[in-house]
Formats: structure tokens, C-alpha cells, sequence
């Protein structure tokens, strides 16, 4: 794999500590675990705060959804910090808010009128997870991407500090780099910020949080699809975000694409896990060349100062734990083969090269370094990665190597890399034709029902005390306002679920309206959206109402009407919907009786199956059912 000691003529790179060392490498991480030395071996684990709201891909349960309510039980974040520090007990762990329930911002779309407020509820948040699950946050944010505001940074910086929570750092503010412009001229707020954390910042930073002398790190980065580009892309921002724009931290957005790929943004995870029907998963190269940086350097390694480009295109990066190890990275990665899903990327060149690189100062003493590759194959399709080569002997402390391009090579004097074995995954699976939920569950482990993905809304497991007996446990829809929105919710709640390419079929379930006169609910099949675009949802929707209607609809929000009418449904009382679709017709069934008939349907031609209610209000849901022709 080229690696040789010829002496052939190439660019020469000194690797030297003795001129003082570079800025402290606080790791990298993925967004929504890792262990030391197997795979992708993460060293920061970033998880959304859950505001209730769409924040791209579904909506994360608040643990406070109503001022007076805690529950740190709900959603999966909770389970994934702990797992994650199962596996590497030192992982830093982080919390941001894309979205707040909406008595947080007292009915106002925004989080900042009532700093104290909101700044208790993310404290609030912090402390739950130390007192439930004994995890330590380590760092929090503001509001993702949008808006941040001075005043509300320092009342968070206030809060934390006054319940002892001086140890956990403030990260602003998750957007551009702006924020630096406003600690330069306010010394309470700089004093208040940790880490200055930019959003795909193309591997640039700018001179104003230069000028602040705090850590900067991409705070979010890379949201690329997962194939070999992806892990180009992430190859070359890994390295090249600490030598352009001196960042130390990065952190993928997102950690595992685990949602359905029809959903917006669709396989941007360093790997891909979702077909939980199947357990089904793939690991994929960004997880590999994760692991050429986080298996042979720790968050407080020090990147050296002798990092940078290579000069027939590539990068390198030097890292030591100040104790003689050394870590290098060097990546080859084509502009094309490297391509993130934003900022744009400017044209480079890249082409084979060989270098040789000095080893001075401390490492001048190194005999040997242990040598791993990743390379794309784009043409052959034949590619490897994180593969260990022989050993490289050093005399008279230097070394050559033959570098290909579209390749990735970790020189390390740490002897404990491993890429580790694990059973094949079970085999991919479309999700099952015939499926039934009771929601017959006493003790979930999770709040939330398998496979249902809440767009708006919250759909949770709740059990009927008063109930006498078929519906005593059932999934209950739990926000009753709209909240402080990061993405455009819609004014109805909706959770899909199944295959997007579901065309003819027929779902039935048994709903319960909590809301006299206005209240309403739907099951629906052929739904097109999610994510973002969730409120422009076609699909065939078969509601029901509280004032004794029914109601056929081509869209979410109402405004196609295929058929309506009389079904004498009310609240506190259960209905059983069944809704078939076959071609161009739509059926609806009311408790078993056929109630319309015949409506016809021109499009959407397919898409998920879903349950919902006509406003932010409390409805459940039993016996789940879905058949597909
Ligand atoms: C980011 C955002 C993420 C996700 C991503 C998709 O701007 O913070 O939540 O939406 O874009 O590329
Ligand atoms: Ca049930």
C-alpha cells in the first residue's frame, strides 16, 4: 500500500514539539457512543434538550412539557447518554435546545423574554440528568441556530453557577460565528461563554472568536449522506477544521441516521441503523475514519504546531499527549471525493505524492510508529479502511512515504488500535406488511411506541387508571400549545409510521378524544411528509370530530375535502376507525359500519400511515393496525 522508505524526491514536513505546542484536542463527537479502541470510539456525544417540536426529523419529548410537569423518562436520549458512558465512561456529554415547550415562552414563539425561565428549564434539565441517571453534563448550549441573546447567556451562566453547576460550560451559541463579535465588546458575556461553537463552518473561522482566545469547535458539522463522499467529506473536515480554522472539537450531525431514509436528510449519520423491524444496521466509512483520530488521541491530547497542508493537496495533523506519543493523520482526500453537504467547496487539487516527514524535539527518539489506512476507491470500488499495515521502522529520525490520494493514514506510536470484530448484522428488511400495537406495555423502557415517528405532537405510552379493561394502556397524544418552534410544526399533530412506499392498504385504530365540541382526530395512510415540510402533508386523512362529524381530507390541514358528513362521535368515548385505499378509492369504516365510501383519491400515490389530532390537544390511540396488500 505504498508505504516505502525510498528516498525518492518529495516534500519534507518537520514534526517538532519544541517550539511550543498547539491548541488542546477536545475530541470528536456525533450528534443525538463509542468506546475507547473499537470502531468509531467517540469521545463527545451531543443530544437535543426535547422541546416537543420538529427539529428535522421527528419531534423530542420535553422533560417538562407543562410548567408544573418533570419527567426525565422520556425519549431516548436519556438511555443513549447512558450507554454511552457504559462504553466510554470519559465521553463529554452536551445538551442544546432546538425547540422549548410553549409556557416556556409564555405563548410567544421565542425563548428570551423570560430569561429566568428558560434558563431553569435547561437547569432543570441538567440536574435531572445527574439525579435520575447519574450522568454529568459537561456542556450546554443556547438555541440551536437560531437567534442567541446576550442577557439570557449570562442568566444561564447565573443559574447554573447558583445550584453548583459551575463546572458545566456554556457553548454559544450553535449558529455562525457571530456571538464572538458580541464577547468582544461585552466582558460579562465572554466571561459567561466556555466554547465559541460554529455550525458548518467549512473548516474557517474568523478573527473575532480568534480574538475571544476561547476554544472554538464545530459544534455541528458534516450532515452529509453516508456514502464514500461522506466519509471524504469527513476526512478532510476531521483534520483540516483544527488547520484552517484551529476548531478542536467536531461533531457530527448526526451520530446514527436512525429514522426512516424518506425523511428529510436521510442517511446524514456516520453510520446507518434504520430498520429496528430487522435489526438491520451498516456500519459506514465515516465511523472508520472517526476512528483514525479518536483511537490513537484523547480530549486533552495538544495538537502540535507543525500542522498543516501538504503541498500537492491533502492535510496533516500531529497530536501528543505531551508524555512522547504521537499521533499523525495525514488525509489525501479529492475535492470531488469530498464534497460536505454545505458550505459550498472550492476547487483544489490533490494528486500521489511522497513526503517525509522530520521527527524533532521529543519524537526525535521514535524507532517506530504503527501505521493504519483508509482508502476510497472510487473507480475500482474496492475500497479499505482502517486496516493496519506494518509497522514503520524510523532511522535517524525520519520517514518517506508514497501517499496515495482519496486516502486517509494514521501514523501513531500507540499500539492499541483495533478494529475489532462483530457478528454480521441481521439482513435487511422492508417493514413488516401485517402490523398490530396494543400498546399493551406496563412498564416501558421507553415513552414512545416502536416505529411511530412524531413529526408535530408528542405520542406517548399512558396508562387508563380508571379504564375497565380493553383500554386501561394506550398511546396518548401530550402537547396541548404550540411550543417555541425551531422548524415550522404544524397546527395539527401527526406520528407516521411504516414504509413510504405504502400504497394500498387499510389501517384501523380505536381513538379517544379528550376535548369536548372542538376536539378531533385522524388515521391516515399515503402521508407524503415529514420533518420541515409536515405542515404541506397530502396524504388520504380519515378524521373524526368531538361535534358528532367525520371528515375525509387530501392534506393535514383539512383543506381538500373528499368526503364529510354525520358519524355522531364525541369526546371520552372510544370509536374504532378503519381506512382502506386501493388505487384511486378511499374507504372509511366507523366501529365496523361502513360510514363513506368511494372517495377518490388522485395523489399522493404512496407514503406512510399515520395518527394525529386536529389541534395541540390530549387524544389516545389503541390497537394500532395495519394491513398491506
Ligand atoms: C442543521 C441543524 C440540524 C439538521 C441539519 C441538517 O442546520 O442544526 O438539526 O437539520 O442542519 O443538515
Ligand atoms: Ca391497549
Amino acid at each position: 500500500f505504498s508505504l516505502c522508505f525510498d528516498l525518492s524526491i518529495g516534500e519534507s514536513y518537520v514534526l517538532d514539539d519544541k517550539i511550543g505546542l498547539g491548541r488542546t484536542f477536545d475530541g470528536i463527537g456525533g450528534l443525538s457512543g463509542g468506546g475507547p479502541n473499537f470502531g468509531a470510539s467517540l469521545q463527545i456525544l451531543k443530544v437535543e434538550i426535547g422541546g416537543d417540536a420538529q427539529t428535522t426529523d421527528g419531534t423530542e419529548p420535553s422533560h417538562m412539557h407543562y410548567e408544573n410537569d418533570e419527567n426525565f423518562f422520556r425519549g431516548y436520549e436519556w438511555w443513549l447518554m447512558r450507554e454511552a458512558k457504559k462504553r466510554n465512561p470519559n465521553i463529554t456529554l452536551i445538551g442544546l435546545p432546538w425547540a422549548f415547550p410553549g409556557w416556556v415562552g409564555h405563548g410567544k414563539n421565542w425563548p428570551y423574554d423570560f430569561p429566568d425561565i428558560t434558563a431553569s428549564y435547561v437547569v432543570s434539565w441538567i440536574l435531572g440528568a445527574e439525579q435520575y441517571h447519574d450522568l454529568n453534563i459537561d456542556y450546554v448550549g443556547i438555541w440551536n441556530e437560531r437567534n442567541f441573546d446576550s442577557k439570557y447567556i449570562k442568566v444561564l451562566r447565573d443559574t447554573l453557577d447558583k445550584v453548583g453547576l459551575t463546572g458545566v460550560g456554556i457553548i454559544a451559541a450553535d449558529g455562525n460565528w457571530d456571538v464572538s463579535n458580541a464577547m468582544g465588546v461585552d466582558p460579562y458575556l465572554n466571561d459567561a461563554v466556555e466554547v465559541v461553537g460554529a455550525h458548518y463552518p467549512g473548516t474557517t473561522t474568523v478573527i473575532e472568536a480568534l480574538k475571544t482566545q476561547k476554544k472554538l469547535w464545530s459544534s455541528e458539522d458534516y450532515s452529509t449522506f453516508n456514502d464514500e463522499v461522506g466519509g471524504g467529506c469527513w476526512a478532510r473536515i476531521l483534520n483540516q477544521n483544527y488547520i484552517n480554522g484551529l476548531m478542536t472539537a467536531t461533531i457530527s450531525w448526526n451520530l446514527v441516521a436512525s429514522y426512516y431514509e424518506d425523511l428529510p436528510f436521510g442517511r446524514d449519520g456516520l453510520m446507518t441503523a434504520e430498520e429496528p423491524w430487522t435489526g438491520n444496521y451498516v456500519v459506514e466509512s465515516p465511523i472508520w475514519i472517526t476512528a483514525h483520530t479518536t483511537q490513537f488521541s484523547q480530549p486533552g491530547w495538544t495538537y502540535l504546531q507543525t500542522v498543516g497542508h501538504l503541498v500537492h493537496g491533502g492535510s496533516y495533523v500531529a497530536l501528543t499527549d505531551s508524555k512522547g506519543n504521537l499521533t499523525v493523520v495525514i488525509e489525501t482526500m479529492t475535492h470531488d471525493h469530498s464534497v460536505c453537504i454545505r458550505p459550498p467547496l472550492l476547487p483544489f487539487n490533490v494528486t500521489a505524492q511522497n513526503v517525509t516527514f522530520q521527527l524533532k524535539g521529543s519524537f526525535a527518539s521514535i524507532k517506530e510508529l504503527q501505521v493504519w489506512q483508509s482508502k476510497f476507491d472510487f473507480k475500482t470500488k474496492k475500497p479499505f479502511f482502517f486496516k493496519k499495515l506494518s509497522p514503520l521502522k524510523i532511522y535517524d529520525g525520519s520517514f518517506t512515504l508514497s501517499l496515495d490520494v482519496d486516502a486517509v493514514y494514521t501514523l501513531t506510536t500507540i499500539s492499541t488500535g483495533q478494529k475489532g470484530t462483530y457478528p454480521d448484522p441481521p439482513a435487511s428488511g422492508p417493514f413488516p406488511k401485517v402490523y398490530f400495537d396494543d400498546f399493551n406495555v406496563a412498564n416501558p423502557s421507553f415513552s414512545e411506541a416502536p416505529y411511530f415517528a412524531d413529526q408535530t405532537g408528542v405520542f406517548e405510552y399512558y396508562i387508563n387508571l380508571t379504564d375497565p379493561g380493553p383500554h386501561v394502556f394506550t398511546l396518548r397524544q401530550v402537547v396541548t400549545q404550540m411550543p417555541v418552534t425551531w422548524a415550522t410544526d404544524a397546527d395539527q399533530t401527526i406520528s407516521v409510521i411504516g414504509d413510504y412506499k405504502w400504497q394500498n392498504l387499510t389501517v384501523m385504530c380505536d381513538v379517544f378524544m379528550e376535548t369536548v365540541k372542538t376536539g378531533g382526530v385522524f388515521i391516515a395512510v399515503r402521508v407524503d411528509k415529514g420533518g420541515q415540510s409536515v405542515r404541506s402533508a397530502k396524504g388520504v386523512f380519515f378524521w373524526v370530530f368531538a361535534d358528532g362529524s367525520y371528515k375525509v381530507t387530501n392534506d393535514l390541514v383539512g383543506k381538500t375535502v373528499l368526503a364529510e358528513g354525520l358519524s355522531g362521535t364525541r369526546a371520552y368515548g372510544w370509536h374504532t376507525l378503519t381506512l382502506t385505499v386501493e388505487g384511486e378509492y378511499a374507504t372509511g369504516l366507523l366501529n365496523g359500519y361502513p360510514l363513506w365510501k368511494d372517495a377518490v383519491v388522485l395523489g399522493p400515490k404512496n407514503g406512510w400511515a399515520a395518527i394525529g389530532t386536529h389541534s395541540f390537544e390530549l387524544a389516545q390511540f389503541d390497537n394500532f393496525a395495519v394491513e398491506v396488500k
